[in-house]
């Protein structure tokens, strides 16, 4: 089946930015969305929106700190809809900041999130897609994952992590599996609100108001991926606003 009509996929941080804008444009092309973050209240009202375009979405609040949390996101899907074709791995936060600041509890909230719930989810869905015989994992990375720089040493290294993390998942899939890596450079989100000191939160908003790309660009590009057909793997996409240096 190519195409993404019909196809019940799961995102998590659906409730904001890239997820959200993931979510409308898949329940636009047909897609069943099945949405997760820990903002119940911001999914139910995604969930209603996308049903009165006369879409398909569930929703249940998701912590992805939590693997019961990833696992029952998952059991939703299958029970909701008899089976899970797609899992967007795209919650995520980064709390940027010199190594010098010791802001050691983000750095722990990043490994939690960024690694730990990309790890959580692949254990939550492996299983059903095996079992199937069918199954998409697309895993949301970033251009820090390619390359670091000052400030983003940590949220960089959970970035590396996610796309070694993809490309091991790859090589061990097998020929029923997908593994999709979407690597964006710099989004119109709420992204940057997750960075706590003033200053570098500051110049993150100029830039992000001056060049960023709109979610939905990113929406596309998953989109892309989903719909090509079973036997077409679509490893990793990059999308950088033209800007972006
Ligand atoms: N914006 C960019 O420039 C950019 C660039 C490259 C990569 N990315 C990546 O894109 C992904 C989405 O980010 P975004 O730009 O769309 O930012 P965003 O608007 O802040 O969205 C982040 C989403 O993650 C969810 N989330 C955060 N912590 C969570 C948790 N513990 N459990 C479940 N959900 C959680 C948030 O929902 P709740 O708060 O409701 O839980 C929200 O839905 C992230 O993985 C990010 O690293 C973003």
């Amino acid at each position: 089946m190519s195409g993404a009509q019909g196809k019940v996929v799961v995102i998590t941080g659906a409730s904001s930015g890239i997820g959200e804008a993931t979510a409308l444009v898949l329940a636009g092309r047909g897609a069943k969305v099945v949405l997760g973050a820990r903002g119940a209240d911001r999914l139910q009202g995604l969930a209603a929106r996308i049903a009165a375009a006369g879409g398909e979405a569930a929703y249940a609040r998701t912590d992805v700190k939590r693997r019961t949390d990833l696992s029952d996101l998952v059991t939703l899907a299958c029970e909701r809809y008899g089976k899970l074709d797609v899992l967007v791995n795209n919650a995520g936060i980064g709390p940027i900041s010199p190594l010098d600041d010791l802001r050691v509890e983000e750095w722990e909230e990043m490994i939690d999130i960024n690694i730990k719930g990309v790890l959580y989810g692949i254990a939550a869905a492996l299983p059903v897609f095996r079992k199937q015989g069918f199954g998409h994992f697309i895993n949301t990375a970033s251009t820090a994952g390619h390359k670091t720089v000052p400030n983003q040493a940590v949220y960089s290294a959970t970035k590396f992590a996610v796309r070694a993390i993809s490309e091991g998942l790859r090589q061990e899939a097998g020929d029923k599996l997908r593994v999709t890596i979407i690597s964006p450079g710099f989004v119109r989100t709420d992204f940057v609100e997750s960075v706590t000191s003033s200053e570098l939160k500051a110049q993150l908003v100029a830039s992000r108001d001056k060049f960023a790309m709109p979610p939905d660009a990113i929406a596309r590009a998953i989109a892309f991926a989903i719909e090509q057909p079973a036997d077409v793997d679509v490893n990793e996409i990059v999308v950088r606003p033209t800007a972006q240096a």
